[in-house]
């Protein structure tokens, strides 16, 4: 490890936290622990209560009831100034009359650090984040991308007990994007300090985080790693907004769904017998040529490597299929295809 690393990450735990904002509940008894250390991704989409619950954490915001930790301590009633967050926002919070190097020492420069420790650290920060060659310029001078890097840089130059992210990427284009949220977790990795990234790109969240908090309406529906989040649901909300979802008539009796002439395990939260839907992914979805098939290739979208191929039914139901662009070639619009179902577990709602 390099001398990025300055000891290791705090625990949070946020605790039955509300905000009412007049007649809108923008946390309604959020409750998320963090482990010393851990990278936690808050998902969930726009107006879900992200910014709330991190504003709430940095003690920019006040929770109308529900306590914050950090690190044992209660600072529910601990100013901002007093949290030693270091925080990165969507875009454009460089001081542009400030160098890259500049931006990087003025948190230390506030906390009182005498200049010849404070440009070293500053200098450190721009290197772990490559952007040595760039100490002088200003933020008019560098990408997007750069800027975010000198947030992030100086975000982490004051050593916080806490890393707070508020959608960093979405400013940036989709190349960049990817870039920088292998940066962040690198990084991240590299100086153990405890993360909230906050974001509405199950993408981004799945690549970057130890754990995936989903959202919705201002509560957490489940906290796992991503692969759990991914492959096992824990309510139709996290199946639906991890991951598109075909939805498709299901009967279940003793604990397995039959759907579209396969028999597959329910996952927990299904309903225990009867008719109900299946929320089923695009890439859980086979599609055989068949000319006696009942289904027709309504048309094929190519997205590099993959394919999304929409196929009918004879009901009129529409699915999305993902298959690879190579087995994907063997299917025209019009065709002829019987679809099937991959031998996974499936969340069946009533
Ligand atoms: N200062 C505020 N005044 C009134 N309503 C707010 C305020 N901040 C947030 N809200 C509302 O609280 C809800 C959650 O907002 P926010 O935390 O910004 O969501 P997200 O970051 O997930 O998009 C939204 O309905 C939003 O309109
Ligand atoms: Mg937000």
């Amino acid at each position: 490890m390099t001398s990025a690393r300055t000891g290791v990450g705090v625990g949070v735990e946020l605790t039955d936290l509300t905000r009412v904002y007049g007649t809108v509940k923008a946390l309604d008894g959020l409750t998320l622990h963090i482990e010393p250390g851990e990278f936690v991704a808050l998902l969930g989409p726009s107006g879900c209560g992200k910014t709330t619950a991190l504003r709430i954490l940095a003690g920019l915001d006040e929770a109308t009831s529900g306590t914050v930790s950090v690190g044992g301590r209660d600072v529910t009633s601990v100013p901002a100034n007093k949290r030693d967050m270091g925080m990165v926002f969507q875009a454009y919070s460089l001081f542009p009359h400030l160098t890259a190097l500049q931006n990087v020492e003025f948190g230390l420069k506030v906390r009182g650090r005498d200049r010849s420790k404070r440009s070293t650290r500053a200098a450190e920060m721009l290197d772990l984040v490559g952007l040595s060659a760039h100490a002088d310029k200003y933020a008019a001078e560098m990408s997007g991308g750069q800027q975010q890097r000198v947030a992030l840089a100086r975000a982490l130059a004051i050593e916080p007990s806490v890393l707070l992210l508020d959608e960093p990427l979405s400013a940036l284009d989709a190349k960049v994007r990817s870039q920088l949220r292998d940066e962040i977790r690198r990084v991240q990795l590299e100086v153990g300090t405890t993360t909230l990234f906050v974001t509405h790109d199950q993408e981004e969240a799945l690549a970057v985080a130890d754990r995936v908090g989903v959202m919705s309406q201002g509560r957490l529906e489940q906290l796992a790693p991503p692969a759990q989040v991914y492959a096992n649901p824990a309510t139709p909300f996290v199946a639906e907004f991890v991951g598109l979802n075909n939805r498709v008539p299901a009967r279940v009796e003793a604990g397995r769904a039959l759907l579209l002439g396969a028999t597959v395990p329910t996952l927990d939260g299904s309903i225990a017998n009867g008719q109900g839907t299946a929320l089923l992914r695009p890439e859980s979805v086979t599609v055989t040529a068949d000319p006696a098939g009942t289904a027709t290739v309504k048309s094929v979208a190519f997205l590099g490597p993959i394919s999304r191929v929409y196929v009918e039914l004879p009901d009129a139901t529409v699915l999305d299929a993902q298959l690879s662009s190579a087995a994907a070639r063997a299917f025209e619009p019009g065709a002829r295809v019987t679809v099937g179902v991959e031998p996974t577990r499936l969340l069946v709602v009533s």
